[in-house]
């Protein structure tokens, strides 16, 4: 699915169709430069499952964790890791918790690292400064599921 964004509140309501549509266990890994919307996005998620806390860039902390929503999310930004610190942080009990976990930089990761989820990559376009073209693909079943149910509601 591609979707063109023209403002930051667009993104957002995009991952809010996520966040309303997310199922305990379910993975959005984000891909994209600086400032492209990463962290706009996972915003959206956070009001998608309820959550009113504010949400900001788990740069410096690398996993923020909100606990005021439907369900539990998990905010983790690998932008400051190389692969092996990525490798070594124990995300596994993140993905297998009862929560919604969404990575910033997931690239960070090494190849194969994630079985299933959705794969959502946010990209500059050439004609305005506030546009951004997303692209979500499902990686494997639970991914597939959660991609048509958001669908299903935007
Ligand atoms: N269409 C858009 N989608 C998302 N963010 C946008 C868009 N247009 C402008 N912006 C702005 O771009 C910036 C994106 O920042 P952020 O989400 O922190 O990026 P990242 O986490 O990818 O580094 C914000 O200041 C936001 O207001
Ligand atoms: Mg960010």
């Amino acid at each position: 699915m591609q979707r063109l964004t023209q403002a930051a509140e667009e993104t957002r309501a995009l991952g809010a169709a996520l966040g309303r549509t997310a199922r305990a266990g379910d993975v959005l890994w984000l891909h994209g430069e600086l400032g492209a919307g990463k962290t706009e996005l996972t915003k959206g998620v956070a009001d998608g499952l309820g959550c009113a806390d504010p949400v900001s860039s788990p740069s410096f902390a690398l996993i923020h964790e909100y606990h005021g929503g439907r369900l539990p999310l998990f905010h983790i930004d690998l932008y400051r890791l190389d692969t092996p610190a990525a490798a070594d942080l124990g995300l596994e009990d993140y993905l297998e918790d009862d929560g919604v976990t969404v990575i910033e930089w997931g690239e960070r990761l090494p190849a194969g690292y994630f079985p299933d989820g959705v794969e959502l990559t946010l990209a500059y376009t050439d004609t305005e400064s506030d546009a951004r073209c997303l692209t979500l693909d499902a990686r494997g079943p639970a991914g597939t599921a959660w991609l048509a149910r958001a669908e299903g509601t935007t």
